[in-house]
């Protein structure tokens, strides 16, 4: 097939990890007969520097006239003036709206092989597979507020419509469909009428999936389970920002923020793929940076935006036969040892694919 990729390097090792999943797409294209064509554009801190803008008005029409995007990170501290009139997330949220990315699905595995590279008991990893479905372009994110405040206050209002929920709701319980058939509503009701809205919602886009069994729980308590019962969730859905606190607190079960990729979904075929790491500027440059959560995202846009199941798997397979001839980027090397640079590790999986 014939697909069009959108590139956004960004920022920090952001450049690196793009280069290194466009180098994996490009290997799959020659073995198994596809043509992908790869257009870079600007966004993030880069954009700002060059443009003024953080997602310039090109690398909209860029994205638009593309199949998928394929995204870095971005931000630094070059950026992060507190005062600033734009700022390099601008440019990541603006695009997730633009495109209606509502649905953000980041899978969180346990590999055996990485075990010692958390600070959890080796039993309590076994069998981790999960997959958040984050809620992407409402909530606290986008609420009304008040940006500078004025000057003694300033507000961020966490707002959810009842067809922003549901529209969640619907992917994840599809998604527990085919997996494990269970799927962990994650609010705090407790206290906020936003999320007494958000269970009342999920509890009844429930009536529609009985095959799926459903559990609620509050946020506080979800992120200790995370710790103490990982192998207990299968799918779990979430509200934007305890989405984001979460996925990156479940990071901690695979070894390492490094690994964990995300595909941002809307209503159609078209989606946003990126590592749910940062741009690490303290790391850029020095070929420490770990690629598996930027090539596993290219894996993801093979299987959701261009239909590739079995080039996906080839990917995702090859990661694995990767790590278990015991390539290490930095940050899952033995403390102190030796690791494989950023390329080299990309040279070790594109042998295995
Ligand atoms: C993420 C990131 C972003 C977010 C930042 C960079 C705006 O943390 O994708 O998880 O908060 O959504
Ligand atoms: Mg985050």
């Amino acid at each position: 097939m014939k697909a069009t990729i959108t590139v956004l390097p960004g920022d920090g090792i952001g450049p690196e990890v793009t280069s290194q999943a466009v180098e994996v797409l490009s290997k799959v294209a020659s073995k198994f007969g596809h043509e992908f064509a790869f257009n870079e554009a600007l966004m993030g801190g880069c954009a700002i520097d060059q443009t003024g803008s953080a997602l310039p008005d090109e690398t909209i029409r860029t994205a638009e006239s593309s199949d998928a995007i394929l995204l870095g990170a971005v931000g630094g501290p070059k950026w992060s003036d507190p005062t600033a009139k734009v700022r390099p997330e601008d440019g990541l949220l603006k695009i997730r709206k633009h495109f209606d990315l509502f649905a953000n699905l980041r899978p969180v595995k346990a590999y055996p092989a990485l075990a010692q590279h958390t600070p959890l008991r080796p039993d309590l990893l076994e069998n981790v597979d999960m997959l958040f479905v984050r809620e992407l372009t409402g909530g606290i994110y986008f609420g009304p507020r008040q940006e500078q405040g004025d000057g003694d206050s300033a507000y961020d209002t966490e707002l959810y419509t009842t067809p922003e929920v549901e529209r969640v709701a619907h992917v994840a319980f599809r998604a527990a469909q085919g997996r494990r058939g269970k799927l962990a509503s994650v609010d705090k009701a407790n206290v906020m009428a936003s999320m007494r809205l958000w269970r009342r919602t999920v509890v009844r886009v429930h009536e529609d999936y009985q095959d799926v069994a459903l559990e609620h729980v509050l946020v506080d308590a979800c992120a200790m389970y995370l710790m103490t019962r990982p192998a207990s969730f299968d799918v779990l859905v979430a509200p934007n920002m305890f989405g984001d606190i979460l996925s990156d607190e479940a990071s901690v079960l695979a070894g390492s923020l490094g690994m964990l990729p995300s595909a941002s979904l809307g209503s159609a075929k078209f989606g946003l793929y990126e590592p749910i790491h940062g741009s690490a500027p303290d790391i850029a440059g020095q070929g420490k940076a770990n690629p598996t959560g930027t090539i596993l995202s290219a894996a993801l846009l093979l299987r959701y935006s261009l239909g590739l199941e079995q080039e996906a798997q080839a990917v995702e397979r090859a990661v694995e036969a990767a790590l278990a001839s015991g390539a290490r980027t930095a940050d899952i090397a033995p403390r102190g040892g030796s690791f494989t640079s950023t390329t080299e590790f990309t040279q070790t999986i594109l042998g295995a694919l």
